[in-house]
């Protein structure tokens, strides 16, 4: 156990951990696995991860339980997102089997940074590939390297399980509407980037997207896909410009679980007049409460958490996700991978 660190005041942000691993696809196969201790990677000056935006990448978490076992969430669901991507951006897909032995290995090397139960803080792994072969002329590259590192996290959103404003403005995209948006693709992050300070500088958590082609439906939520409760039921944006979160997934079907009726689907922004709940989710995210929402075009101003806590449904959903991720709540679905140490 790694007792230098203050797990409790942990944010989102990055810390140096021992290993990470690396594999790069070349001559048509993808080569041995390398520990490496180094932060740093070579690069080609000219590979097309640099010039041509071919970089990818994938986010998910370690818990440590009560227990003391070590759960990884989903972790071959993020393995397919990140194939999916890959096919978006014709890059080499990383096989499931290789993704898998390359988080795990990560997992493991590092042990002694995964947080202890009861801090709120878990381990964020985040496995990253890009176009590495040389090249000028705008093609897919032949080469790609791929590669998983690990750092401990707290909270995304500072306001941890709180209520949290959002803001909606129409003058940034951060996807073209037949774009990259459903794939988790750096450039994507690039262009949301303005706008996001933008709205931090203004006080607000993150930018509520509008859909790009139309500005009329409610899109994606900074980095999160956005949900909220309408007439009892859950309603999330169903859109090909927004990142389908393994997240936002596991809510549904825990919502169903618990009979609440769930609807994906275009949500238009009045729509936001009769929600009694609404929330940001993903893995850095987990459920990141929203309390208002301001339409900083119209200067209407729609008020979610009117008492300032959480709603009903939004945290019996956020202690349902935990508790599954924590082990402390039955794993039903079989999301869970236990890493076996040696
Ligand atoms: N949307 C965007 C733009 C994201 O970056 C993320 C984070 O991965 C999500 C949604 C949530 O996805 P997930 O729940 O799979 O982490
Ligand atoms: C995540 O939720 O894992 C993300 O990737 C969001 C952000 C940190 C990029």
């Amino acid at each position: 156990m790694n007792t230098e660190i203050d797990w409790g005041s942990l944010s989102f942000g990055y810390m140096p951990t021992d290993y990470n691993v690396r594999c790069t696809y070349k001559d048509g196969k993808w080569g041995e696995i390398e520990v490496s201790a180094s932060p740093y990677i070579p690069i080609h000056i000219a590979a097309t991860g640099l010039h041509y935006g071919q970089e990818i990448f994938e986010g998910l978490k370690a818990f440590r339980g009560k227990d003391g076992k070590v759960r990884i969430f989903r972790l071959d669901e993020n393995g397919k997102r990140l194939q999916s991507s890959a096919h978006g951006l014709l890059m080499e897909p990383v096989p499931a089997y290789l993704f898998r032995e390359m988080v795990l290995m990560a997992v493991k090397l590092n042990e002694r940074f995964i947080p202890p139960y009861g801090t709120g803080a878990s381990l964020y792994i985040r496995p990253v590939e890009y176009g590495s072969s040389a090249q000028v002329g705008v093609k897919p590259g032949k080469e790609y390297t791929f590669i998983v590192f690990v750092t401990p996290v707290g909270p995304y959103f500072k306001t941890g399980f709180k209520p949290t404003n959002i803001c909606i403005m129409r003058q940034y995209d951060r996807v073209a509407p037949q774009g990259t948006g459903r794939w988790k693709v750096g450039g994507n992050y690039a262009a949301s980037l303005e706008s996001g300070e933008k709205a931090h500088s203004m006080g607000y958590s993150a930018v509520l997207f509008l859909d790009p082609k139309e500005k009329k439906y409610l899109d994606e939520c900074g980095p999160a896909n956005f949900f909220a409760i309408k007439d009892g039921k859950y309603i999330t944006p169903a859109s090909d410009s927004i990142l389908p979160s393994i997240t936002n997934k596991s809510l549904q079907q825990i919502a169903k679980d618990m009979g609440i009726e769930v609807e994906a689907r275009h949500i238009t922004v009045d729509e936001l007049e009769s929600v009694t709940e609404a929330g940001a989710c993903g893995t850095a995210a987990v459920i990141s409460p929203v309390g208002e929402i301001d339409d900083l075009d119209t200067g209407k101003k729609y008020v979610i958490a009117k008492d300032g806590v959480p709603g009903p449904i939004s945290t019996a959903l956020y202690n349902t996700l935990r508790g599954i991720q924590l082990g402390d709540v039955e794993d039903t679905h079989g999301w869970n991978t236990i890493v076996e140490f040696d």
